[in-house]
């Protein structure tokens, strides 16, 4: 009789351990989200936090220094048998005789921003000079697409709180350096960018060298396996 009650206890302890478990872990679950978002958060915090609930890896490629003639060409079709969105960070002095290649940019559905007129270091010229350049660049640009680029990525990363105080535009820097333009090899660009890339990268390359645009898409390829969208920045910014 003594044993039989230990065994009944014991079956009871199980079972409700069993219930209260299932109940928190189900608790648990519905308030994930907001279990970690602090009080006081705002929100872009509280985006931030979802983002890294949702599941969602999404990834931006930047291009720059184009357009190029062959390899821009190359590159936008390969994006588009792909479905992929990726941003141009056009040099204002390449891009004459180049229309179409921009034009095709943005039918395309790409975000097409400004890297300047010249590969200028934008922080130590005299501001005037460097905010009439950027906008001159925003002018060439608006004249073929209708529209004025919003994002400015200063060549270098060179920037100032001068020139972030005198501009209107987004700047936008990267946090996935592939050295393409040095190494100039596609197997080690798409390794670096393999190797480095998370949820939420900016990832850097130009268009202007045939192994980025090589490397560009077959680190598309790797990645899109990997469950990654490709996304611009602006989406990647704003969503
Ligand atoms: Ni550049």
């Amino acid at each position: 009789m003594k044993m039989k009650w230990k065994v009944l206890c014991f079956l009871a302890v199980l079972i409700l351990d069993g219930f209260l478990c299932r109940t928190m872990y189900l608790s648990y679950r519905e308030t994930k989200e907001t279990l970690f978002i602090p009080a006081d958060a705002d929100g872009e915090v509280i985006d931030d936090i979802r983002k890294q609930f949702s599941g969602e890896k999404l990834v931006a490629l930047t291009f720059d220094d184009g357009p190029h003639s062959t390899y821009t060409k190359e590159l936008l079709d390969g994006l588009r048998e792909r479905g992929v969105h990726a941003t141009f960070f056009l040099l204002g002095e390449n891009i004459e005789g180049k229309e179409d290649i921009v034009k095709q940019m943005q039918e395309d559905g790409h975000l097409i921003g400004n890297h300047g007129l010249t590969h200028i270091l934008m922080s130590r010229e005299n501001t005037n000079q460097a905010i009439i350049q950027i906008e001159e660049n925003n002018k060439k640009i608006q004249d073929i697409t209708g529209k004025r680029p919003e994002y400015l990525r200063p060549p270098f990363g060179y920037w100032n709180d001068e020139l972030e105080s005198t501009t209107h535009m987004t700047v936008v820097l990267w946090n996935v350096d592939t050295l393409d333009w040095k190494l100039q090899n596609s197997r080690k660009v798409v390794r670096n960018i393999v190797k480095q890339v998370e949820p939420g990268d900016i990832i850097l390359l130009h268009d202007i060298f045939p192994t980025s645009v090589k490397a560009a898409l077959e680190a598309i390829d790797t990645l899109q396996k990997q469950g990654y969208t490709f996304v611009t920045v602006e989406e990647l910014l704003v969503d």
